[in-house]
């Protein structure tokens, strides 16, 4: 099989080709996105999308590292990145450790996933020296969701903005290969991305970041309700309830199954 993109790779995007990133959840997916992505995240938006939760905080450990383990099972080419859940590494960057090795024994992931800036920078350098790449989150960071009161775009007054832009700077000096930059301002999206020396990768953080990310479920159009950052580049929702009312249709009207389908 192809060798995986790596986590260094990714940081010499930087102001080179865009990074082209999606959440993966399971195997076959990670399948169809491989030769497309160069990185696929397996974000803890997993307990929204896969589990019907209504926040990503009730995102566990057992289910990163299984979805994790599918989507690496799945892909042979894109660099896999795995979400660290709520509650299993802010408390200390030795709580840090222990959580991401496990998901990187136990996955195969290529790098972990943190949300916070400047309070997370002493943990960002203490995994990254000792063996573990990790993206950072700033911006709109959907685990802290009770604190920021909702989940509004950032930037936008000038304390905000100025403190966003200390927590980019803080994370990429303490070693984070690449920052996720969630629903913030243009202006503040060009300022980080001129600011700091790895990649950033946005969402809903406009064009002017080293690459994109999306929830692969919202950018099929699988939900009704999406955020204005999100382009629905297909309508998955239209088209499985169509395919479900044929098949319910041909089965009432004994339809289906016919004779090629029977042994
Ligand atoms: O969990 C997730 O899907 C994410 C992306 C939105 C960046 O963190
Ligand atoms: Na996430």
């Amino acid at each position: 099989p192809p060798k995986r993109i790596t986590a260094p790779q990714i940081m010499a995007r930087k102001r080179e080709k865009p990074i082209v990133m999606l959440t993966a959840y399971t195997a076959r997916m990670a399948e169809l996105l491989d030769r497309h992505c160069d990185v696929l995240l397996v974000g803890d938006s997993v307990a929204q999308v896969i589990y019907g939760h209504g926040s990503t905080l009730p995102a566990s450990l057992e289910m990163m590292i299984a979805h994790g383990e599918a989507v690496v099972r799945g892909s042979s080419r894109a660099l896999v990145v795995v979400d660290l859940p709520f509650g299993t590494y802010e408390e200390s960057p030795a709580q840090a450790f222990a959580t991401a090795s496990q998901i990187m024994d136990r996955t195969g992931a290529g790098a972990v996933k943190l949300e916070g800036g400047t309070a997370m920078a002493e943990t960002i350098s203490y995994l990254t020296q000792r063996g573990i790449p990790v993206m950072a989150h700033v911006g709109l960071t959907p685990q802290a969701v009770n604190v920021l009161g909702g989940y509004a775009a950032r930037g936008k007054g000038n304390l905000d903005y100025s403190r966003i832009m200390d927590d980019a700077i803080a994370v990429a000096e303490a070693g984070a290969f690449s920052v996720v930059a969630e629903a913030v301002v243009e202006e503040l999206a060009i300022s980080i991305t001129e600011a700091i020396n790895c990649p950033t990768i946005g969402i809903g953080a406009s064009v002017k970041c080293d690459g994109q990310v999306l929830v692969v479920d919202d950018m099929l159009g699988m939900f009704d309700r999406n955020p204005k950052f999100v382009r629905r580049f297909d309508d998955f929702a239209t088209r499985i309830d169509e395919a479900a009312a044929a098949y319910a249709e041909a089965v009432r009207g004994k339809a289906f199954p016919t004779q090629q389908h029977c042994y």
